[in-house]
């Protein structure tokens, strides 16, 4: 089978187009044929060697890519939820081989029936960015109906998540973006949006329950701007899981009773199927910034390296009409 492969780690020249072998499934795994893979920043982060604590996991040579859609090609002897034929998205094995391939294996608690009403390519956009998003707002910030929340990276792939995730829930939603984004910020349902460059949003607002932080900087002068903000006993809730809270941020948190929160990605195939079910209802929609081929991995990584997505990147391995 094809995979987009890396052998070392460094820039987008070390990801090479391979012909490998197909994987086999152990017992509690499932083998997908893929029809696409969703692009995230961590693939471009793995690809470059990783952070402190991604880094000790890496081995290599490694498939790239943790979004995956296609159909059950071959269960693993335990596995009981799923058959042949079945339509499914989900994570593969992270950070393990992935989803860059024409087929992968993982945990079959992974995977989950893929949304009805939406495409392959559709699918593959929405697991580990919603799946975030979701960790976040509803595990960690605990956002209940009718509390405030405010969204930086509003309109990436977790943010738009986020955004939509929370209007379901019935919350109030700020969202921060810079001016390009802000109508697209409204279409993803924001009751109030704040043009990060040009409105300083620690002047504009206050007693905000929770705050969720999925933009990309790593910058605790930024955080204490987001504390500011905060009720008392509200809480922050930051993605960035690699650049720690420093004793600024956590003074200011105890200051206020709040509480701050750092969170990595948690796979659930419960949270998968109720993901699946928004979207079918349509509550949630699904942005596709741009489509690539396997072989344009390339170009896909750069224009994510950007940090200026709106949506989500994806990599279509197989046409929607070879399904036959
Ligand atoms: N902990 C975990 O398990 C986990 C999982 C997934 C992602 N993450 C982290 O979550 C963050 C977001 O990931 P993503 O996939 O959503 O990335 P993304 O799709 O590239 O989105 C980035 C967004 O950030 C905004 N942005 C860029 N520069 C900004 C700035 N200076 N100030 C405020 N916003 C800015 C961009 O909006 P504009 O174009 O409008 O600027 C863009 O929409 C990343 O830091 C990623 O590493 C963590």
């Amino acid at each position: 089978m094809k995979a987009i492969r890396i052998h070392e780690f460094g820039g987008v020249e070390v990801m090479k187009l391979e012909e490998i072998v197909r994987p086999v499934p152990a017992p509690d795994e499932i083998l997908v044929k893929l029809f696409a893979s969703g692009i995230n920043p961590a693939d471009w982060v793995i690809r470059n060697g990783g952070n402190d604590i991604l880094r000790p996991l890496l081995k290599l040579p490694l498939t790239l890519g943790w979004d995956a859609a296609g159909i059950v090609e071959e269960t693993g002897s335990e596995v009981q939820d799923f058959k042949v034929g079945d339509e499914v998205y989900g994570v593969p094995n992270f950070p393990g081989d992935g989803s860059y391939a024409e087929y992968c294996v993982g945990k079959a608690n992974g995977f989950v029936l893929k949304p009805e009403t939406i495409s392959f390519n559709e699918a593959a956009a929405v697991p580990l960015a919603s799946l975030t998003a979701w960790t976040g707002i509803f595990e960690f910030g605990k956002l209940q109906s009718g509390q405030r929340v405010l969204i930086h990276g509003a309109t990436g792939g977790v943010g738009s998540f986020a955004v939509q995730f929370a209007k379901a829930k019935g919350a109030y939603v700020i969202g921060v973006a810079s001016a390009r984004n802000l109508d697209y910020l409204k279409q993803l349902g924001a009751d109030e949006v704040i043009d990060y460059r040009t409105q300083k949003f620690e002047e504009m607002l206050h007693d905000i329950d929770v705050v969720f932080d999925a933009a990309p900087h790593r910058d605790n002068n930024e955080r204490l701007r987001s504390v500011k903000v905060l009720k008392e006993g509200g809480i922050l809730v930051s993605v960035n899981i690699d650049f720690p809270f420093n004793d600024d941020v956590l003074e200011a948190l105890a200051e206020k009773k709040a509480k701050g929160e750092q969170v990595a990605v948690q796979v659930r195939n419960s949270w998968l199927q109720e993901i699946a079910q928004l979207i079918d209802e349509g509550k949630v929609k699904i942005f596709i910034n741009k489509v690539f081929p396997l072989e344009q991995v390339a170009e896909a990584h750069l224009e994510s390296e950007s940090w200026h997505v709106r949506g989500k990147l994806v990599l279509e391995i197989r046409k929607e009409h070879d399904k036959a």
